[in-house]
């Protein structure tokens, strides 16, 4: 009998701890982004056993430096392996502090449903117990299992699946780093086999209006995030409104803030910027219209959106429209 070829999945580097090096196994202290995408598939020779694997190093800088060229690259690479009939999968290695942004972008203009899996990794990789060639197999096992296609791009992380909307970074150290604390996980993976709990509604595919070829025409607009705190001023609100195309609010509670504050906001959204409210608190729903008057103040609500993640939707989202009314069904639906 002759030997059935493996599925062939792409792994785009991009740095992170999952590629770090530490002066020695125990010591807190690491530079991300030191070993080459070669180091870190060398480093699981059981892949061997279940992909032919072709590597690119995209980037290799820690995910605190994370960058819209970056994105720019990796939407591209992604939809053109998305197009090649003999690749399977795709799998990008990424730094945690920002992979929840770069997964939701990619959710936004990849408009193909071949399986994009993110992954990285807590500790570097010379510390005792680094848990990236478990995180890159179980994520090369999952890029190529059948019952991840169609669901956008996903991350494992820890054993744990999560939709590209949901995943948060909860915690800045520690192996359960991760979690999707509205809608919950989207399944685990066990002995290399993903389990499913459900089929996320929320994955935009081929439905998603938006594009990075429409991005490119109209420029990548500019949205800031203000950060709400007690005895909050204007003056932060409206020096970056004279810059920016939009603003997300991370609110106290419900995305709310001083009156100062949202009067400051007020005279943006006057002046044309887009606003939209989002909640620092890390999980929970921004309703519209409850605590503050989004209608008559031209505000848009992110609803269960973070606001990080609120930032990229906005910002993808007026290369289509500035009217608030029409953001507002943006957010409403993705
Ligand atoms: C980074 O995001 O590149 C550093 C932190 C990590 O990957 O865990």
């Amino acid at each position: 009998m002759p030997e059935r070829a493996l599925p062939v999945i792409a792994v785009l580097a991009t740095g992170g701890t999952i590629a770090g090096a530490q002066a020695d196994a125990t010591s807190a202290g690491y530079k991300a982004g030191t070993f080459s995408v070669n180091d870190l598939l060398g480093a699981v020779p059981q892949l061997a056993g279940i992909a032919e694997i072709r590597a690119e190093q995209v980037a290799n800088v820690g995910s605190q430096n994370m960058t819209h060229d970056v994105w720019r690259t990796l939407a591209q690479r992604v939809d053109t392996l998305c197009q090649d009939p003999s690749v399977a999968g795709i799998v990008i290695t990424h730094g945690t502090d920002t992979l929840e942004e770069t997964a939701y972008f990619l959710s936004l203009v990849n408009r193909h449903d071949k399986t994009v899996v993110l992954v990285g990794a807590m500790r570097p990789a010379t510390a005792l117990g680094a848990e990236g060639p478990a995180n890159l197999y179980n994520a090369v096992a999952l890029a190529r299992h059948p019952d991840a296609r169609g669901r956008g791009p996903l991350v494992v992380m820890n054993e744990d699946i999560h939709y590209a909307r949901e995943i948060q970074k909860i915690a800045s150290a520690g192996l359960c780093a991760f979690s999707s604390p509205n809608r919950g996980r989207a399944g685990v993976m066990h002995g290399g086999v993903p389990n499913f709990y459900s089929r996320n509604a929320t994955t935009f595919g081929e439905q998603s209006e938006f594009s990075l070829a429409l991005l490119e025409k109209t420029g990548w607009p500019r949205v800031d995030i203000v950060y709400a705190y007690a005895n909050l001023q204007a003056d932060l609100i409206d020096f970056l409104a004279s810059a920016a195309d939009g603003i997300v609010l991370a609110g106290v509670g419900d995305g709310n803030a001083t009156d100062l504050a949202i009067e400051g906001l007020r005279r943006a959204a006057d002046d044309g910027v887009a606003v939209v409210r989002s909640s620092r608190t890390g999980s929970g729903f921004v309703a519209r219209d409850v605590e503050v008057d989004d209608a008559a103040l031209g505000f848009v609500a992110a609803r269960d959106l973070n606001p990080q993640k609120a930032r990229i939707l906005l910002m993808l989202a007026l290369t289509v429209t500035r009217d608030p009314a029409a953001l507002q069904q943006i957010f409403d639906r993705y």
